[in-house]
């Protein structure tokens, strides 16, 4: 969906966008030839290992870019810090990035054996197999049951406790065993999100990017699963309409009055063709919304 997410960023030249999931800057080299030399582009990006790459394909095309290698929950501290207050459109791409599914090394794939990392940010915070063998059954079935919506969370988590577990390929098998093969995604989505604390994140930014755009700016988000896109789907609703007063009977005070005009009351699938190119599309919803 890479030439709808663009066009319905609705940037022109000269303007402030920001992309919030760099990954290897497919995004943001698109962002760039829209914002021409004039522009400016911030762009985050979690994880170290996919800065290299991404800053040397951004080079290829301009220069008036800035990378933060930082979590997009810093967005406005960061933007601050750079003396602007307000942008014309920021987009979010959330998940995981073609070298996080394909390299097992970084710990993601249940495919193929690698340790049981998933850090996005391979320098701070605990990994998924810290969170297995180290912290308590109830706090593990708990991840299975929120972030995976698994109803056999409590069987699976007593099962994992059971043994230590160190690489992705030793979980895979025990989810496979205790649950079958078909829950394998989502119990690993479980951990990665615990481990990143994405949905956190997600919430923070997303007000922090309603809050920083300017009148007519747009905010773009491809989410990959139902977790996130409830998030997103709450954050655009509660930001396009007023908020009321409920303890004022009479006439409902407004307290704060709607800010968002939703340009899409329904997420924006990709189309079968663009499935049968790309099957890790299949499961894109995007949502964009206008600041009034
Ligand atoms: C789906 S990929 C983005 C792909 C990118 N749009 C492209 O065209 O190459 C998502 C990226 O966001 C990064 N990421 C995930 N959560 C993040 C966060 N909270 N802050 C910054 N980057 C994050 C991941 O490391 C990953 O590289």
């Amino acid at each position: 969906m890479l030439k709808e997410t663009i066009e319905s960023l609705n940037l022109k030249p000269g303007q402030i966008a920001v992309d919030c999931t760099l990954g290897l800057g497919g995004h943001s080299i698109e962002i760039l030839k829209v914002i021409g030399p004039k522009g400016s582009l911030f762009a985050f990006e979690k994880d170290e290992r996919n800065l290299v790459p991404a800053k040397a394909r951004l080079e290829e095309v301009a220069e008036n870019f800035e990378i933060f290698h930082d979590s997009f929950a810093s967005l406005k501290d960061r933007l601050r810090g750079k003396g602007c207050d307000q942008i014309n459109a920021i987009i979010f791409d959330l998940g995981l990035s073609s070298p996080h599914v394909d390299q097992p090394e970084r710990g993601f794939s249940f495919r193929k054996d690698g340790p049981l990392d998933m850090r996005f940010d391979a320098s701070k915070g605990f990994t998924a197999a810290d969170i297995l063998n180290s912290w308590p059954e109830e706090k593990v079935a708990e991840i299975f049951w929120k972030y995976g919506e698994e109803r056999r969370s409590r069987k699976l988590a007593k099962a994992v406790k059971m043994q230590k577990i160190h690489t992705t390929l030793e979980l895979a098998r025990l989810v496979e065993k205790v649950l079958g093969e078909t829950r394998v995604a989502a119990i690993f989505q479980s951990l990665r999100i615990a481990v990143n604390e994405e949905l956190e994140a997600l919430e923070l930014a997303l007000t922090q990017a309603i809050e920083l755009l300017a009148p007519q700016g747009r905010v773009v988000v491809l989410s990959y699963h139902s977790l996130e896109d409830r998030i997103v789907k709450s954050i655009f609703k509660q930001f396009a309409t007023d908020l009321r007063d409920p303890t004022d009977i009479f006439g409902g005070r407004v307290l704060r009055h709607k800010v968002l005009s939703l340009l899409s009351k329904k997420p924006i699938l990709p189309s079968q063709e663009e499935v049968n190119i790309n099957p890790r599309a299949r499961s894109a919803k995007m949502r964009v919304a206008e600041k009034l």
